[in-house]
């Protein structure tokens, strides 16, 4: 049966027949609480055959929560996050499972240049003293509530998420138009389909910036996953943290995951890119070439045996091991995040790819529609 639930009571009525039987898949709804202006959210926990489930609401498109097996079948939530709305409203959350835009990670100085004129965008970030613009600025679309429509397709249950960003919003030009699917499919995928459109030329630079951490969330370190990155070539940065434009060769650096390494094995060697960014915390240029689903990276944890593969049809990939956690906040189970208790992986275009007209290009016109797909798979070995 392929069809689409439309209404919010539909919604609801789909899951109370479905929520009985634990290998059914579907989607039900949850009030999340308010925004300070008021605004209603609501938290949609998708369910697969197998009895995964994530949790994702409509603030910010963030998941919340992601179970997944085991290899003796245990189940335990696998991404960085918090329990209320207040806490993901706070300036604090470093964008705990949240989509990143209108641009993914920094543009240098906030500003770029396009048909011969100059943009501003709102600088919200200071790495070693050299302002920036972070993942879409002051109210990026990880802070803002996006229209929800739960979904259920061959079988497959899904969020659909819509928001228009406005012409001029945090420096933007263009009215952008962005759809983000999320399924949970019955192989264990979170499946997310990108789109987006615009009535003006724009720089566009979408991802999903989820923590995960294989032990389960609250567990300790991430120092001993195992990690493959399917990438050749990295964007080494400069003390701002934005590329320099080369394109690197990782032969023979601690940036070399085309075979498998742990995260922590190389993450402390004197290394100059690394002592800038306080350890990994970079973009890496995938190998696959055009825009084919390809498998960019996986990740094994040896004590539980999860396994995760990410597959994109991006050019690049933020490998990012939580370098900025510090304990201060208190994740889903009560445990402070420390140093270094998630990693994540941005599928996406490279960082000020604006500024850097050798890098792929990010600017999307009126008439295109932008399209890309990211694969987070779980298993076991
Ligand atoms: C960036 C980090 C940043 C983090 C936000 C990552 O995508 O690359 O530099 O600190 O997001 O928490």
């Amino acid at each position: 049966m392929n069809f689409a639930i439309t209404t919010l009571f539909a919604g609801a009525l789909l899951f109370a027949t479905v929520a009985s039987a634990k290998d059914k898949p579907g989607v039900s709804k949850q009030p999340f609480g308010k925004t300070p202006s008021g605004e209603e959210v609501s938290i949609y926990t998708l369910k697969n055959s197998n009895g995964m489930t994530a949790e994702i609401t409509n603030y910010g498109g963030i998941i919340v929560k992601l179970t997944a097996p085991d290899k003796n079948g245990k189940y335990e939530d696998v991404v960085l996050g918090f329990n209320s709305l207040d806490d993901y409203v706070k300036d604090n959350s470093p964008y705990f499972g949240a989509l990143i835009g209108r641009y993914g990670n920094r543009i240098g100085q906030g500003i770029f240049t396009l048909n011969g004129k100059t943009y501003t965008l709102a600088k919200n970030n200071e790495p070693n003293g050299i302002p920036c613009a972070l993942h879409g600025g002051l109210k990026g679309f990880d802070k803002v509530v996006w229209k929800a429509e739960p979904l259920l397709v061959k079988n497959t249950a899904g969020l659909k998420l819509e928001y228009l960003s406005k012409d001029g919003e945090e420096g933007y030009p263009g009215n952008l138009k962005v759809t983000v699917t999320y399924w949970l499919t019955n192989k264990n995928e979170v499946k997310i389909d990108y789109s987006a459109v615009t009535d003006k030329p724009t720089p566009v630079n979408l991802t999903n910036h989820s923590y995960f951490n294989l032990k389960g969330e609250g567990n300790g370190d991430i120092l001993d996953h195992e990690l493959i990155l399917n990438a050749d070539k990295f964007t080494p940065v400069d003390k701002g943290l934005i590329p320099t434009g080369k394109l690197e060769s990782v032969k023979g650096t601690p940036f070399d995951f085309t075979s498998v390494h742990k995260i922590g094995e190389r993450v402390e060697e004197n290394n100059e890119q690394l002592k800038i960014a306080r350890g990994y915390d970079h973009n890496w240029v995938l190998n696959h070439k055009g825009n084919k689903l390809s498998l960019a990276a996986s990740v094994y944890e040896p004590t539980t045996g999860r396994f995760l593969e990410v597959f994109t049809t991006q050019p690049g990939i933020q490998f990012y091991c939580g370098n900025f956690l510090d304990g201060s906040l208190k994740g889903k189970s009560g445990k402070p995040y420390n140093f270094r208790n998630g990693f994540a992986l941005e599928t996406q275009h490279f960082p000020d790819s604006p500024n850097h007209p050798n890098f792929p290009n990010t600017i999307l016109k009126p008439g295109e529609t932008l399209k890309s797909t990211t694969i987070f798979k779980l298993s076991t070995k």
